[in-house]
């Protein structure tokens, strides 16, 4: 069967309405800047190196940060720049108020938030609350019991079996895999640690840990950055008495060291999780109150199911996080239309009236979207990003289609990959999405002028750098900048959204906002050419003539050009932004 066939076959199917019900209304009033903002993700070792030592740097972000202001982003999210001793890159911090050497000093970081405020861009601190490094001065006084420490971080006694012998308190398994609890000789107790050993749970039911981190919060706000990301936020209570949890049987895993083998009912999604981002809130607004009244953004990072993501709001009286994290895009969707529109969908019915949604396709904790799913989709995933109505979040590297980078089991760095051992480290490594940004084609892709990188370079970057796509005019970086103007407008902002799927593969949605231009994103997620699409069956009041803006890198049609939108062709990956009028 041929194509152009089998797409009028999916046309009778969609003509009967069945897609009729995708529409959600535009929003009326004031946007924040948070709300306009494309945020960008700094992974703080991989962005740029100012001293030769292969691990970028303070100094190397602050001189290279009006990279950020040219793509258009609002604000910077650096992922841990505190002291530590990196057994997890960061997310194992030892002061909570120190910036760790291999970073720079806290003037270097005055610096940062000074070039920031003299290009308009914020700079977002990561925030970990669950769990602090077991080289923190509060872990080490806690093992000896010193008061106020004692009960900062989660200890419970052992258990004794029938012959006698020690036992963890309960089967719980780290998300690194192995046990969840580690015993300590001279406390006679075992401390949990949801992630490595390194990185003990704070006790957050005692209240001083959690003065101990608001305190933390008004420290940077003081030295002033807008806001926070706060990760891994569904893991910071256990249910009491630490009861065994149960197998996993939907996951298949049979190793009962992975941590899927088990079924986290008590070690994650505990109620007061949302009490603990709500505290974190009320202290964001009140240093915005006392101060300039400019909102202190709190970002929360929870991998959940979409209701207890969307719990993080807060709820009717009491605000939450502004931005829970929305990692539906981050699953594989594979090619198919259906699971892109079953995810927006997902997101946007469940979004509560007080909420605001977000996108993004990439962090530092998965695989490139670009590997994930396919080079000659990166322009494609970015119209969608940043074109849905919402908030949008860039991985370093998305703009310029950054993809995996292979690291042998010698390099590897991350403890997950580590933990894994050689034959599956790959299965679970997350050096492959961290690797240095890629400037431009000299050596180390202009990351570093030393001789050596903490992971190694992508070999793609002699071609796949900034520079030689600012060079060329078609180029997913200057895609991306074009995307990020078009977001300045009231449609993109505001404006209402529709949804529809023709076949398999057309995923398409417009944006309209009343007297303004209106936006049509199409992107054939196929393999194959799709000709004859007429798309004004399954959109109601579409012009026939549409306009294109922005397309992809490989697209035959150019900006400026008018299309028919009852006889589209879209190529293989290709995804397409258009002006539609607003009649
Ligand atoms: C979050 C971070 C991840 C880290 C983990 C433990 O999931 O994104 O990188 O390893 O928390 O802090
Ligand atoms: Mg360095």
């Amino acid at each position: 069967m041929s194509w152009p066939l089998t797409v009028a076959f999916a046309l009778v199917v969609l003509s009967t309405g069945c897609h009729g019900d995708m529409d959600w209304p535009g929003f009326e009033g004031e946007l924040d800047w948070w709300q306009k903002a494309v945020f960008y993700q700094i992974y703080p070792r991989s962005f740029k190196d100012s001293d030769g030592d292969g691990i970028s740097d303070l100094k190397g972000i602050t001189n290279n940060l009006v990279h950020v202001y040219n793509l258009g982003a609002a604000a910077a999210w650096l992922s841990p720049i505190y002291k530590s001793p990196m057994k997890d890159f960061g997310y194992d911090i030892s002061n909570y108020e120190e910036i760790d050497p291999i970073f720079g000093t806290i003037d270097e970081f005055k610096a940062l938030v000074a070039r920031a405020k003299e290009l308009g861009i914020k700079i977002i601190m990561d925030f970990v609350p669950n769990h602090s490094s077991d080289q923190h001065e509060w872990f080490q006084k806690s093992i000896k019991r010193e008061d106020p420490y004692t009960n900062y971080y989660v200890w419970a006694d052992p258990k004794i079996d029938a012959d006698g012998n020690r036992k963890p308190p309960s089967n719980w398994i780290s998300v690194f895999g192995g046990p969840a609890w580690e015993f300590v000789e001279e406390r006679g107790q075992y401390y949990l640690h949801q992630f490595d050993p390194s990185q003990p749970d704070l006790n957050l039911t005692n209240d001083l840990v959690v003065e101990e981190l608001l305190s933390a919060m008004d420290f940077w706000m003081d030295l002033g950055v807008g806001g926070f990301r706060v990760d891994a936020v569904n893991h910071m209570f256990e249910a009491d008495g630490f009861p065994d949890e149960p197998r996993n049987n939907q996951s298949g895993v049979n190793d009962p060291n992975d941590y899927g083998y088990l079924d986290h009912i008590y070690t994650k999604d505990d109620p007061r999780c949302y009490g603990v981002i709500e505290r974190f809130r009320a202290r964001v607004d009140a240093f915005a109150a006392e101060s300039d009244n400019v909102t202190r953004v709190l970002m929360t990072e929870a991998y959940t199911s979409i209701e207890n993501a969307m719990k993080y709001f807060g709820n009717e009286t009491v605000p939450g996080s502004h931005m829970p994290f929305n990692f539906l895009l981050i699953n594989n969707l594979g090619r198919w239309a259906k699971n892109f529109s079953d995810a927006v969908s997902l997101w946007m019915d469940n979004l509560p009236e007080r909420g605001w949604a977000n996108w993004l396709v990439g962090n530092h904790d998965q695989h490139r979207a670009a590997t994930r799913y396919a080079p000659e989709l990166v322009d494609a995933l970015n119209m969608i990003i940043t074109l849905l109505p919402g908030t949008g979040v860039t991985y370093y590297g998305e703009e310029i289609g950054m993809e995996n980078t292979f690291v042998t089991w010698q390099e590897t760095q991350d403890p997950q990959g580590c933990n894994a051992g050689p034959d599956h480290y790959q299965e679970k490594s997350r050096d492959p999405e961290r690797t240095p940004f890629q400037w431009n084609d000299e050596p180390f892709a202009g990351f570093t002028s030393g001789n050596s990188t903490w992971l190694p370079v992508n070999p793609n970057y002699v071609k796949l750098n900034v520079k030689a796509q600012e060079l060329e005019t078609v180029s997913h970086i200057n895609i991306y900048k074009q995307l990020l103007s078009v977001r300045e407008t009231p449609t993109a902002q505001k404006g209402d959204l529709s949804i529809r799927t023709i076949g398999d593969h057309l995923f398409a949605f417009t944006r309209n906002y009343p007297d303004e231009e209106g936006l049509l994103v199409l992107v054939n997620l196929g393999l194959e050419e799709m000709n004859n699409v007429n798309l004004q069956t399954v959109f109601d009041k579409l012009p026939e003539e549409a306009t294109v803006k922005i397309t992809s890198i490989f697209s035959k049609v150019i900006a400026g050009e008018t299309v028919d939108t009852k006889d589209m062709t879209l190529l293989p990956n290709e995804g397409l932004v258009l002006g539609i009028s607003s009649e």
